[in-house]
């Protein structure tokens, strides 16, 4: 059996986060959504909330788990056999390229680079949290779960 890992930020999931973990499924046997706990980076949803969005999208069809410290202990940990990113242009490639060697250095995990699909590439969590915050549509952009939470969270 091989299994995959998804990690990220998620905060929160996007319609390109989708993309990428459906794209996963359908080429492993195994796909691990792995959410960080980085307090540092002061989140709008916590751990917690990143992790349940993914269950109220995927149900129980998927495994979610959330993380701390070094992403290749925590793959360790899973028995996880390959990393997978979504890369959505060059800036993505070049921080993705250093991180992908510097983890198969540190634990010899390789990591497999998939092209964000076109249709959702130009969407970043970030800028989903600004046009939310600023009372644009999301609409297209995540999943409706993380709209409805979107909305819930900002007045
Ligand atoms: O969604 P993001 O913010 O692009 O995800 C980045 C993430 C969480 C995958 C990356 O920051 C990470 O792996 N952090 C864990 C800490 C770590 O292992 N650092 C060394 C990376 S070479």
């Amino acid at each position: 059996m091989t299994i995959a890992m998804c990690p990220g930020s998620f905060d929160p999931p996007t319609s390109g986060h989708i993309d990428l973990i459906d794209r996963a499924r359908a080429m492993f046997d195994k796909v691990i959504v792995a959410v960080i706990d980085n307090p540092s980076k002061r989140p709008m949803f916590t751990p917690t909330e990143r992790a349940e969005l993914f269950r109220e999208i995927y149900g129980d069809t998927i495994d979610v788990t959330i993380f701390q410290g070094l992403l290749v202990e925590h793959a360790r940990d899973m028995e996880v056999d390959v990393l997978v990113k979504g890369i959505r242009n060059g800036i993505d490639f070049e921080y993705e390229f250093q991180m992908a060697h510097m983890n198969r250095r540190l634990s010899g995990v390789e990591t497999l680079f998939l092209p964000t699909s076109p249709s959702v590439s130009y969407i970043s969590s970030s800028l989903v949290k600004e046009v939310a915050r600023l009372g644009g549509p999301v609409s297209s952009l995540v999943p409706d779960v993380v709209e409805n939470a979107l909305k819930e969270r900002l007045p």
